[in-house]
């Protein structure tokens, strides 16, 4: 496995992580065979989030993990928090301390590696995160902190206020989901890829040295399908296919090799629950696309050049 750094600090941890969002729909004892796959392959980064299948996800990984008879410290475990499906986000403090309380009893461990904020919360009141994430570290229930799809300016914000190194920001990103590269690419032009969306987030995180984690490596902008073998993404397929027949792999694979190919090291977050599909994604992370072959992709998906 591939490694990337862990943001700021002198860790590393695999280019590939696995998120549990759909572990809600498997078995303890299927996603138990899942946890021993990723763990084989070196992929011992858990993503999840206290919504998960509304908390049944991290239930299913917490039995998973026992039945798999590896340890706690086999793996980084994250979550996020921060959204209350249908209601609000919620950064307060009462909020982020019992949802904690909550995840750590799911998944039947006594503290997590990472926590992330989920969604920016319009109410957020920095200072009340700080003394969140002050009495989080200070129980010992929270290592690191990060977030996830904020922009720069939130994450300065944030950062003004506490005392912890924000680490992670965790956002969207694929082969059909380009908003961040595409704003650079088509700066100052007329075209819709010129919209500003992530307001320069890949060149921030490189700056400042935080992890870029990307979600959903395989689907479709909307979230919709995956668009490996989507007839819907003729075009796509077909170069995807070239490029796995020329590196002798498959689809999967080259569909994360393209996010690794990256000069900011992000780190992929894939959300497969079939085993077949988690070794061919991990195959991505041995090859290294040519810039000819990276740009094919981009173009690939129905983008022009300036
Ligand atoms: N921060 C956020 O706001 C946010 C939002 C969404 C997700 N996430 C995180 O990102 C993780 C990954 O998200 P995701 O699950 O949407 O990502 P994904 O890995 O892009 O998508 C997984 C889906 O693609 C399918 N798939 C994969 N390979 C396939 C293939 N060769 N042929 C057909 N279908 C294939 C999977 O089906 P199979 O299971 O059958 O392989 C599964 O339904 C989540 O678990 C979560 O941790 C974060």
């Amino acid at each position: 496995m591939k490694f990337v750094k862990f943001g700021p600090t002198t860790l590393e941890v695999p280019a590939i992580a696995l998120g549990i969002m759909r572990m809600n729909k498997k078995t303890p004892e299927e996603a138990s065979e899942l946890l021993t796959a990723a763990h084989d392959q070196g992929v011992n980064y858990i993503d999840s989030a206290d919504i998960y299948g509304q908390g049944k996800s991290e239930e299913v990984f917490g039995r998973a993990l026992k039945l798999s008879g590896l340890s706690r410290t086999d793996f980084h475990i994250q979550s996020k928090t921060g959204i209350v499906p249908g209601h609000r986000y919620d950064f307060s403090k009462e909020h982020i301390l019992s949802a904690v309380d909550g995840i750590l009893e799911r998944m039947q461990v006594d503290y997590l590696d990472s926590l992330l904020l989920h969604r920016p919360d319009a109410l957020m009141d920095v200072e009340e995160v700080a003394e969140a994430f002050d009495l989080l570290q200070q129980r010992g229930k929270v290592r690191f902190f990060g977030v996830s799809n904020f922009n720069p300016s939130q994450i300065s914000l944030l950062q003004s206020a506490v005392s912890q190194r924000l680490i992670i920001d965790q956002v969207q990103f694929s082969l059909d989901h380009t908003g961040m590269i595409d704003e650079g690419i088509f700066v100052n032009r007329t075209e819709d890829e010129g919209m500003v969306r992530s307001s320069g987030l890949l060149n921030y995180c490189q700056e400042h040295h935080l992890l870029v984690q990307t979600w959903s490596p395989f689907q479709n902008s909307q979230m919709s399908a995956s668009f490996i073998d989507n007839p819907f993404f003729p075009k796509l397929n077909r170069e995807l296919e070239k490029l796995a027949e020329a590196h002798h792999t498959n689809k999967n694979a080259i569909a994360v090799a393209w996010i690794l190919r990256h000069p900011a090291q992000m780190q992929v977050l894939i959300g497969t629950m079939n085993p077949k599909h988690l070794l061919d994604s991990c195959e991505g992370a041995g090859i290294k696309l040519t810039r000819q072959e990276w740009y094919d992709l981009y173009l690939a998906v129905g983008h022009d050049l300036p």
